[in-house]
């Protein structure tokens, strides 16, 4: 078989994002893009030559046209083996599990995550390291670096593999390896949890629960290891065909777009327990009977309840968490007496922190949860973590949080996205930010006074790398947060997140509206920032 060497010229926007490099489908369609973007990547590699890669995607729309693309480059670049999921389909943690488990040199995600796919949707490339992680920031800037100056790709002449049969074949000198995209992930997770006991709580107590995959990656998952393994009756996972268009929803496990399960969760005769993922499955929502866990929330609870679970027996080295994500389990930590570390938004801030043992959970507000089991976020992991606990504690997700909130205080916590803004104007309210925060210091609004202000900046405590420009905080003397940053998953114009939160030790104030609980810190956010003159819009486009 002949490697073509295909002349091309460089795209200026293949700069990966917050998670890859993310883009409209018809962007990702045009000839040559993501030849160059991939061809960018293995020449950040260098050396593929005789190297195992992990390939798979989440099944949106140009999954499989982009798989067999990639798997010709993949040979025509020399890697020795390629493992890629049946029918394309590998979720993020899946990836990353195998990624480590067959000591593979890369894997490549073909995702765009939580963003709607299909035709007019988006499609993305995710690229993640031998440690099963995201790329690093000097390996994206390497990437991009490429990919502005790329003159040339390499793709093998060959006859597309068929991806929907399992088992080895060749292309070229490569050979390809159609792999169950569960296998090694459900093996994975019976090593963590209590596989038993969660079988138990599913089929003998009258506990009921309900699974979302929103027509995304999980369903497969999901199905095998809820219903199958865990004996969770049939129909507990809805939605668990992946779809090209994800059914035309929005992949993304919150309150707004995951509505359905939220109607079943807070409706009659509602289950015990109801919980979502997105379109790569790396996020998860945790639901109980009427309630609704918030993520930063929800990584409190697993680090306060670890020590009930399996893999966590022993107790948690350390714990990480966003600049974005509340400090609720900040206070988990002090009491623990570990470090907790904020990092930037990111997973791929983790990896060094799991890498060299000093932390073991890590969460973000983004619905991520995920621990040192792999070097990426899990929706599944997150579902059976939460599982064991109800399994042990026999209480309900209810209970268990409102203790939670009795023993630690509640840090109420939302975000609110002004999306589609004008770059130019989502750049002028961030500077204005910037030269606004000298002046806030000390600076008294109501009853809250700013005890600290900067724009977050990170050192890696492992490689001493530094990562500017992560995002305005606010800081007042009531514990509250005001942190403003601009969205690196967007594929059009410029999102505005802007993150609220405030303590509330008082159990007799722990069970208000957010949105209420949060009011006087939006007014003072938009005092500050100006939001509704700077954005030109009246109001959010998303309040999560
Ligand atoms: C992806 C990343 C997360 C991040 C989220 C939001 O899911 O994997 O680490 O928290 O996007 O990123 P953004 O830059 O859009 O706020
Ligand atoms: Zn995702």
């Amino acid at each position: 078989m002949n490697i073509r060497t295909v002349s091309t010229s460089p795209f200026a926007d293949q700069k990966p994002g917050t998670s890859g490099l993310r883009k409209s489908t018809a962007v990702f369609q045009q000839p040559n893009y993501l030849e160059n973007f991939i061809q960018s990547i293995f020449e950040s590699i260098k050396d593929c030559q005789g190297q195992t890669l992990v390939l798979g995607g989440d099944g949106r729309y140009y999954n499989r046209q982009a798989t067999q693309i990639v798997l010709k480059m993949a040979a025509a670049n020399k890697f020795g083996r390629i493992k890629v999921g049946h029918r394309g389909i590998l979720s993020t943690p899946a990836t990353s599990c195998i990624i480590r488990k067959y000591n593979a040199l890369a894997g490549i995600i073909l995702s765009a995550s939580h963003n709607p796919g299909g035709f007019l949707g988006d499609f993305g490339v995710k690229y993640n390291v031998s440690n099963g992680g995201p790329a690093p920031e000097k390996v994206t800037q390497a990437i991009y670096a490429y990919s502005k100056t790329i003159n040339y790709y390499k793709i093998l002449d060959a006859p597309d593999i068929d991806l929907d049969t399992l088992g080895e074949s060749r292309l070229g000198n490569t050979v390809v390896e159609v792999i169950d995209p569960v296998y090694d992930y459900e093996k994975l997770m019976e090593t963590l949890f209590d596989f038993d006991c969660i079988h138990q709580l599913l089929t003998k107590s009258g506990f009921r629960m309900c699974f979302d995959a929103l027509h995304a990656v999980t369903g497969p998952y999901a199905h095998s290891i809820f219903e199958h393994r865990l004996g969770a009756s049939m129909g507990t996972v809805r939605n668990g065909t992946p779809l090209e268009d994800f059914g035309g929803g929005h992949p993304d496990p919150n309150l707004v777009y995951a509505r359905d399960l939220v109607e079943i969760l807070y409706g009659k005769d509602a289950p015990d327990f109801g919980a979502a993922s997105d379109g790569d499955g790396d996020r998860n929502m945790i639901l109980g009977r009427n309630f609704f866990v918030s993520p930063s929330d929800s990584l409190a609870v697993l680090a306060a309840n670890a020590k009930l679970v399996y893999g966590y027996k022993s107790g948690l080295a350390g714990i990480a968490r966003s600049v974005a994500t509340s400090t609720a389990v900040d206070k988990v930590a002090a009491k623990l007496g570990i470090d907790c570390y904020e990092t930037p938004t990111g997973w791929k801030f983790f990896s060094n922190l799991l890498d060299a043992g000093l932390v073991t959970l890590c969460g973000e507000e983004s619905f991520s949860t995920g621990s040192n089991h792999i070097r990426e976020k899990d929706g599944i992991w997150a579902v059976l973590f939460w599982l064991n606990i109800l399994a042990v504690r026999q209480q309900s997700v209810e209970q268990i949080v409102q203790e939670y909130w009795q023993l630690y205080g509640r840090n109420y916590h939302l975000r609110y996205d002004y999306e589609g803004v004008d770059p130019e104007r989502a750049a002028t309210l961030m500077n204005k930010l910037q030269t606004s925060m000298a002046s806030l210091k000390g600076k008294r609004f109501g009853p809250h006074e700013v005890i600290y202000c900067d724009d977050f900046s990170y050192t890696d405590p492992v490689d001493g790398s530094v990562s500017t420009h992560k995002g305005i905080r606010i800081i007042f003397d009531d514990e509250s947060r005001i942190v403003f940053r601009l969205s690196g998953t967007a594929t059009y114009a410029a999102t505005i997140r802007i993150f609220l939160e405030t303590y509330e030790p008082k159990v007799a104030k722990q069970n208000q509206q957010p949105q209420q609980a949060l009011a006087s810190l939006l007014a003072i956010a938009n005092e500050i920032a100006q939001l509704s003159i700077l954005t030109g819009m009246e109001k959010p486009t998303l309040i999560i």
